[in-house]
């Protein structure tokens, strides 16, 4: 049994993509592994959030990783905010992490290219990750392609703290699915789908109704050319749809280009709209269950509680090994 990482940010409706590249990892690694799935507000406040949208989008957050399939029972469910040992070792990664390193970061390159200002707490943002990871000493971190070179940073952290203080870091591993590990913009094959696009056609959320979806699925820009096959390079927005097709259905790409060979975009589409509805709609009806049960409450003080006894031990070791005298 491996102990199971990973964080979502409650920084704005959760989209299909978070769901294939992410969230349904977490769901099948619960079956064999110890997991901590965590909400992780701390890192939203790195680009400004208004406070009443913050605590809705984190209970949101909360609501849907259970109506996805997380066992509570079973895996830790929390907020990041909620276990202050994140925090502390997070500032702690900052001091063994060279500005170079951060600088080279592409997801802060995006995120503040074009700004005036920029605060300091996106840039170092990539030290609290490697804490959240390490301060569990977790072995697997299911995320999205987009979170590859933040676990390369991690790795490398703690290998640093390991050669700088002695063996102690377990040295993490990205698990990253093979088909959706990057769900493309609705609108544009080359971009990531993100939930921070202002053009909401871009993207599925995991609330949207069934109407929303079938017309953002109708409307989603398709590569000139008719043929329905995997070409990612060349052929960006059917690949892409072919990816969501494939996570949400379980058919394989193969069968897939198979059972469309000689059709339209527009059947193929229809279909795809109708097998995204029949994923989504028992998570969002889930969804509504769990929210109006009031049970979220509970169920993130709980996993709190049991982050923080993990968490605590191994801070306190790293305290020791840095030097820090015992507070008594
Ligand atoms: P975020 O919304 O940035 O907190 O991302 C949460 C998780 O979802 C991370 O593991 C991301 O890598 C993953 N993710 C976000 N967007 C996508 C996408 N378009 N395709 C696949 N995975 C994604
Ligand atoms: N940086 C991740 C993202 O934007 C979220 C995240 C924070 C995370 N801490 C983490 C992911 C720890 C995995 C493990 O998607």
């Amino acid at each position: 049994m491996k102990k199971v990482l990973s964080g979502i940010q409650p920084s704005g409706s959760l989209t299909l993509g978070n769901y294939i590249g992410a969230m349904k990892n977490f769901v099948k690694l619960q079956e064999e592994h110890q997991c901590y799935f965590m909400v992780v507000d701390l890192h939203a406040v790195t680009v400004p959030q208004e406070p009443a949208s913050l605590r809705e989008q984190s209970e949101a957050v909360a609501a849907l990783f259970i109506a996805a399939g997380i066992d509570p029972a079973r895996s830790n469910v929390y907020l990041q905010s909620h276990v202050p040992q994140h925090a502390e070792l997070g500032w702690l990664m900052t001091t063994l992490t060279a500005m170079g390193e951060l600088e080279r970061m592409t997801q802060f390159k995006d995120k503040s290219s074009g700004k005036d200002t920029v605060g300091a707490g996106l840039f170092v943002y990539p030290a609290l990750m490697a804490a959240d990871i390490l301060v569990y000493n977790a072995d697997l971190v299911p995320v999205g392609e987009d979170q590859k070179q933040h676990l390369e940073l991690t790795r490398d952290l703690a290998g640093r703290f390991n050669h700088r203080y002695g063996e102690f870091f377990t040295i993490p591993e990205p698990y990253i699915p093979k088909v959706g590990a990057r769900i493309m913009s609705l609108d544009d094959g080359r971009k990531k789908m993100s939930k921070s696009n202002p053009n909401a056609g871009s993207y599925i959320a995991l609330l949207d109704s069934p109407d929303v979806i079938r017309k953002k699925i109708s409307r989603a820009t398709t590569d000139s050319g008719r043929e329905i096959v995997y070409d990612a390079a060349n052929k960006p927005e059917v690949s892409n749809l072919m990816s969501i097709y494939s996570e949400c259905s379980g058919l394989s790409l193969a069968e897939i280009t198979e059972r469309y060979e000689g059709q339209m975009y527009g059947g193929f589409k229809k279909d795809l709209a109708e097998v995204v509805v029949a994923t989504l709609e028992p998570i969002q009806e889930r969804y509504r269950e769990i929210r109006s049960s009031g049970a979220i409450t509970d169920i993130l003080a709980s996993g709190a509680e049991r982050a923080r006894a993990v968490a605590s031990v191994t801070l306190a070791g790293v305290k020791d090994r840095m030097g820090f005298l015992p507070a008594r």
